[in-house]
């Protein structure tokens, strides 16, 4: 797969200016707040959007700074996050707050390689923050980039095994590199973006969140077809190849 700087440059480009004009409404985008947006990010793990809003806006109305999440009581955390499942994600995050009011004076670190320092935070989480914040070049990859990227570079092997997914990094960088130098860049107005950094990772998880689905793919509305392999052989049921789960066992207990 040949991925050259002038042509990183063109797909970054259409991911962007596809994404500032069909980016969906979603609270957490009216804010550069590195909290609020990581508090988002946290969520979204393994939750979807619609499920996500409402639990968002009830904790940012009553938890809107990082010194008052590190502040609460376990109890009133626990709360705000009752039904959204992984209760180690909440309790990492009070961690990292208070982390952030003790160690950092309440400011949140700006950058990837500092965010990446507090407890609970991976690779995925650290690149979302620092692009979407700060606009800086780190790349992400989740599971709607997987998606997306295995399918526009026709790419064969399992996303989750260690030579793919480093292969997706590396791409995700080189088009995350080639996004902080597109100069034309127009938000709606209604929503904030820091940078065209934050559009191209966002746009690819929204592209795989809202047109490339794993299932029947929208194809026709997709800003990449033309350039997309799998689209252009047919092959958007065979990739991504994820190997599947093993099939599941049903247990009954008594309680
Ligand atoms: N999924 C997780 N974070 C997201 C974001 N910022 N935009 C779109 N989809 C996402």
């Amino acid at each position: 797969m040949e991925l050259d700087g002038a042509r990183a440059h063109r797909i970054s480009k259409k991911i962007v200016d596809w994404f500032m004009a069909n980016a969906r409404d979603l609270p957490w985008r009216h804010t550069l707040d590195p909290y609020a947006i990581w508090i988002s990010e946290i969520m979204l793990q393994q939750t979807q959007v619609k499920t996500v809003v409402p639990y968002w806006n009830r904790w940012m109305k009553r938890l809107p700074t990082i010194e008052k999440l590190a502040h609460a009581r376990e109890t009133t955390v626990l709360k705000l996050w009752e039904g959204l499942g992984y209760y180690s994600r909440v309790r990492n995050a009070q961690r990292a707050a208070r982390r952030v009011d003790v160690d950092l004076g309440g400011s949140f670190p700006n950058t990837r390689e500092s965010i990446s320092k507090l407890p609970g935070i991976g690779p995925y989480t650290s690149g979302a923050i620092a692009s979407i914040a700060f606009n800086e070049p780190a790349p992400i990859v989740d599971g709607n980039v997987m998606r997306v990227l295995t399918r526009l570079f026709g790419m064969n092997g399992d996303p989750k095994e260690s030579e793919t997914n480093e292969k997706l990094w590396t791409i995700a960088k080189v088009l995350v590199d080639a996004a902080s130098s597109i100069r034309r860049f127009d938000p709606q107005s209604n929503l904030s973006f820091s940078g065209p950094c934050s559009a191209l990772n966002q746009g690819l998880m929204e592209l795989g969140a809202t047109i490339c689905k794993p299932k029947q793919p929208a194809c026709k509305l997709c800003p990449m077809r033309g350039n997309c392999i799998a689209q252009r052989d047919g092959l958007t049921d065979q990739i991504p190849d994820i190997a599947k789960r093993a099939a599941t066992t049903r247990r009954y207990f008594f309680a």
